[in-house]
């Protein structure tokens, strides 16, 4: 019988692990001045802020946490402006020149960033790829016939293939020619020192909560301390501040799952990633001493819906025994995405009433270029130069009927979630867990959520989000609480690790 190598005890980032020096910098502690005040130490909030600090601005960084540990250090760091099958799609929702443009604001982004690693000579494994999108369902077929006519119309170099690099099964598959894969952490953190150098003040364990609007705005963080300002971007992930503009019932949270595993199979090169569910993304990659690695992603689904996570990661683990020959698997990782209801980000101004507060989310998996052009658009403009994305991703566009419809059944099944949850009955109790367990359970009659960690000890929080009332559920593939309706996610001591939601879960006791 084949060998199966075991998944990881515990998730941990290939990226975030395989770098020897994270910087580090301390809290706010006092209230400062700045032109411009990035929130989100990710790689839009650091390209920005990168942006900005070449151009002469005076600017501060605020990140809740680390550096780079939020989407940006669990991504695939695919750079590429195929995002799956989009461009047909894009054509019939917002026609021709939209789709063209989006192409070019990638590409411009990808293009950016290679001449980025090149002025700064950063050492991030920058490699030339070409990009698949492959099927194995006829059904799917009909559709990358339509894509690659698509990226015929707009002029996208590629080709329709009827069988691909991998020993995979595949019946046809879409290339884009001439992308890209890299380090993502290791070009994020030559920027972090470019910017540093140039004058950025940067704080971390710095949650921003408000925003005072105004001419002069004011962001205020969790500590009490502010940083007054004349622009906010706001790149933390989930917008930390909604500002009326209701982006949580303007996009919804989805889950992936991601492996680094040793193979002793050649790989023929290139960057893959599956039409259709479940989902199957593939690339090469390297560990810290050098060892040649395989990603292998997938499995994605809406935050706190679902199987239990840690089905997603056997999955893979399946797959990858199955097909790559997995020797070892060294990590097992996943991220957060947010996706919009026409699929494009929204990046510029929060509303027209707020003309000096931008924000930069809503990026599906694609965030490693879509940053990037988000971290370009912003920077122009706040310098007042044009931009011929302005428009394209205008937080403020106007959506057609077939995607507010779609946002509608995301809100109605938000609704679900919400009346779902507080009518299930829960029929644990706190005593039964098992070390390592984490679980709903019901705690002097009412719903609660309870972890044991290994050595016994018990954490018990109140489920209710504290964002708008949904029931989260428990994640056991990372041990967290994530919320169904719009992907918030908490720690097993109710800390937000993931917006909307802005308190923390409320702890139980069962004294
Ligand atoms: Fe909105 Fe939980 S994230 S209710």
């Amino acid at each position: 019988m084949k060998h199966i190598p075991p998944l990881p005890t515990y998730p941990e980032s290939l990226w975030i692990q395989a770098l020897e020096v994270l910087p580090s910098f301390s809290k706010l502690q006092h209230n400062i001045e700045a032109d411009v005040v990035v929130v989100g130490g990710g790689i839009s909030g650091i390209t920005t802020a990168y942006m900005l600090t070449q151009a002469g601005f005076k600017v501060v960084l605020l990140e809740a946490g680390k550096l780079l540990h939020g989407t940006t250090g669990h991504t695939t760091a695919k750079l590429t402006a195929q995002h799956h099958l989009i461009y047909d799609e894009l054509i019939k929702q917002d026609g021709k020149e939209k789709a063209a443009l989006y192409y070019k604001a990638n590409q411009d982004a990808r293009k950016l960033m290679e001449s980025l690693i090149e002025k700064h000579a950063i050492d991030c494994g920058l490699q030339a790829q070409d990009a698949y999108v492959f099927t194995n369902s006829d059904e799917y077929v009909q559709k990358l016939q339509n894509e690659i006519s698509a990226y015929e119309t707009l002029g996208i170099t590629g080709a329709y293939l009827d069988q691909i690099p991998l020993d995979v099964p595949a019946k046809a598959a879409v290339r884009m020619n001439g992308q890209a894969q890299f380090h993502p952490l290791q070009y994020m953190t030559a920027l972090v020192k470019v910017i540093g150098e140039s004058g950025c003040q940067l704080y971390e364990q710095s949650t921003a909560v408000d925003i005072q609007e105004g001419p002069h705005p004011k962001v205020v963080t969790a500590d009490g301390y502010s940083v007054t300002c004349k622009h906010v971007v706001i790149c933390s992930h989930f917008p930390f501040y909604d500002g009326l503009g209701l982006f949580f019932a303007r996009m919804h949270a989805e889950r992936s799952y991601v492996l680094g595993i040793k193979t002793d199979m050649t790989y023929p090169g290139g960057m893959y990633i599956s039409a259709e569910e479940p989902s199957r993304s593939i690339r090469s990659a390297a560990s810290s001493d050098g060892t040649p690695l395989l990603i292998i992603g997938g499995q994605n689904h809406k935050t706190g819906q679902g199987i239990c996570t840690i089905n997603h990661y056997e999955a893979l683990q399946g797959y990858a025994s199955q097909y790559f020959n997995a020797t070892d698997i060294k990590y097992r990782w996943s991220a957060q995405d947010l996706v919009t209801g026409d699929k494009l980000p929204y990046i510029g101004r929060i509303t027209a009433s707020s003309p000096n507060i931008y924000i930069a989310t809503g990026f599906k998996k694609w965030g490693m270029t879509s940053s990037t052009a988000a971290a370009t658009l912003i920077s122009d403009l706040i310098q007042e130069k044009s931009n011929e994305y302005e428009e394209l991703f205008a937080p403020s566009r106007s959506l057609s009927l077939k995607v507010v419809k779609n946002l509608v059944v995301d809100n109605l099944d938000v609704a679900k979630h919400l009346i779902g949850g507080k009518l299930e009955m829960v029929r644990r109790n706190p005593e039964d867990l098992a070390p390592d367990e984490g679980a709903a359970v019901t705690v002097h009659g009412k719903r609660a959520g309870a972890y044991r960690d290994k050595e016994g000890k018990l954490y018990i929080v109140d489920t209710t989000c504290t964002h708008m009332g949904c029931e989260v559920e428990w994640n056991d593939g990372e041990r967290t609480w994530d919320c169904p309706c719009h992907g918030s996610r908490f720690s097993i001591t109710g800390e937000v690790m993931e917006g909307p939601a802005e308190k923390p879960l409320k702890p139980v006791s069962i004294e």
